[in-house]
């Protein structure tokens, strides 16, 4: 048995039931420490009793000394006595108060106009009077009622009495006293043993005994702070866009319809646009747009300007544009990245919220994270976008992913992607190359491929969640024990 030389000399010094405080340890504390690993063992038994122990008050001793204020009182009343004297009987203030409460209250006396009359003579010595002559010595009941009076304090305590098993005492038997007392037995590697070791001698070196580890003991797990999975996942993906020379850029939540749709050519009669999809704003109601940037809009949509395309061909109505609304995705941050950045080569990349009017499920949500990104620069191309997208998935750990043809407003060609994850194909965004309907506008050089992804989808895949809702569920244990992404 690995037990230590604490634990061995507890064992040796319970020949019989001890209290923990007598067991040869500097402290009651000391000895149940020592007491554990035996227990579990079974090798020994630890018991724990209550006991309350009482101490006069100063009050409490005076009265044990010369008695209880209505003992007093009931010498001085005789044949009666006017209450008002009982002052003068030998009680001082205080007391007259006490001693006129419990005369009623023991039924010792009653009050007749103003005159104090004892009931029934002078009344025997009661059990409290008794127990308060006799202290220490004195019935428990009797003693709470004394401390509920005030005139005892009760100190509730606490022993453990250490018992050895049937086992433990057999155990008890192999220990040699004599080795345990010379025994130099180290349980703990020190810097300073470490640094003493270098000087011994063989054989002190050989007088030490050291302590095996235990690889078995069940020790509590440690939960340590740390950041909300999301927030690591979030993290990680600005590591991996700016390991790729990405700088990362931001918008507003309160958008105008123009930069978060008409910009990127969505038309005006769009399904995306109505009330049930996209959370419209009461206050403010209405964004300023530029005029000249209304007017540029207007020309595209209504007749496609000089970009080659024919727009929209309906009417373009600048009070749409102005309407105040939450972002729907964080593609507004890009396009007017664009507009402020028209020239030059430019990787950048949001994460940010977007709202939509979804109706929650299992893998729908009102408010969700979007991860968003540009890359604009001469001959960027279809295979640049799709290797990109390809390379961010695989960092995050999704080897597996699926480009399939889907269309948005404002991307020639669009896709959408899926990754493969645990048997199932899973939509995480779509992406494309922006229209030129979206970009010449803007007076932007060279071609922009574009994304947008959305986060909690892939945090749900990467944390094994079945339900979306379940990342915004503060579940303290899921919190504990999801392990660092
Ligand atoms: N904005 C699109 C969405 O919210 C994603 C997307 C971004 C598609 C950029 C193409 C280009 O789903």
């Amino acid at each position: 048995m690995n037990l230590s030389l604490a634990e061995k000399r507890l064992i040796l010094a319970l020949d019989a039931p001890k209290d923990a405080g007598e067991v040869g340890f500097a402290t009651a504390g000391e000895a149940l420490r020592a007491a554990g690993a035996p227990e579990r063992l079974g090798l020994l038994q630890v018991s724990e009793t209550e006991s309350i122990s009482y101490k006069l008050t100063p009050e409490g001793a005076r009265f044990a000394d010369v008695g209880l204020p209505e003992r007093r009182a009931v010498s001085a009343i005789g044949d009666g006595l006017p209450m008002r004297e009982l002052a003068s009987a030998g009680l001082d203030g205080d007391e007259v108060k006490v001693a006129i409460g419990w005369l009623k209250k023991k039924g010792w006396a009653t009050i007749e106009k103003g005159t104090l009359v004892l009931t029934n003579g002078v009344p025997e010595k009661g059990a409290d009077e008794l127990a308060l002559e006799a202290f220490p010595e004195a019935p428990e009941e009797i003693s709470r009622q004394l401390a509920e009076r005030g005139l005892l304090t009760a100190t509730e305590r606490s022993t453990r009495t250490l018992e050895l098993t049937s086992e433990g005492h057999a155990y008890r038997a192999t220990l040699d006293p004599a080795q345990l007392e010379s025994s130099k037995e180290v349980n703990q590697i020190t810097p300073e043993l470490i640094g003493r070791w270098a000087e011994m001698t063989p054989e002190e070196r050989a007088s030490h005994e050291i302590r095996g580890f235990d690889f078995n003991v069940e020790v509590a797990g440690k939960h340590p702070g740390k950041a909300h999975p999301l927030t690591q996942m979030m993290s990680q993906i600005r590591q991996i866009f700016w390991n790729m020379g990405f700088e990362e850029i931001a918008g507003d939540y309160v958008e105008s319809a123009y930069w978060n749709m008409d910009a990127l050519f969505i038309p005006q009669d769009h399904p995306a646009r109505e009330m049930q999809d996209t959370f419209y704003l009461e206050h403010p109601k209405t964004l300023p747009v530029d005029a000249d940037v209304l007017a540029r809009g207007k020309q595209i949509h209504e007749t496609g300007g000089d970009t080659g395309s024919k727009g929209w061909q309906t009417k373009f109505s600048e009070e749409v544009s102005k309407q105040a609304l939450l972002r729907t995705h964080t593609t507004n941050t890009t396009v007017r990245y664009l507009a402020d950045n028209p020239s030059g080569n430019h990787k950048v990349f949001g994460l940010g919220k977007v709202f939509r009017k979804e109706t929650m499920d299992a893998t729908h949500l009102p408010e969700f994270y979007q991860i968003e990104g540009i890359v604009t620069e001469p001959g960027a191309n279809f295979n640049t976008l799709i290797g990109l997208c390809k390379v961010f998935f695989a960092a995050m750990g999704f080897p597996e992913t699926r480009f399939r043809p889907a269309y948005f407003p404002y991307t020639e060609p669009s896709m959408e992607i899926d990754v493969f994850y645990n048997g199932k194909w899973m939509e995480l965004g779509g992406c494309g190359i922006f229209r030129p309907e979206v970009t010449e506008p803007l007076g932007v050089e060279h071609p922009v491929l574009a994304w947008g992804f959305g986060l909690e989808r892939l945090a749900m895949m990467r944390l094994g969640l079945k339900d979306i809702r379940d990342l915004y569920v503060s579940d303290v244990n899921w919190l504990k024990t999801t392990p660092l992404q």
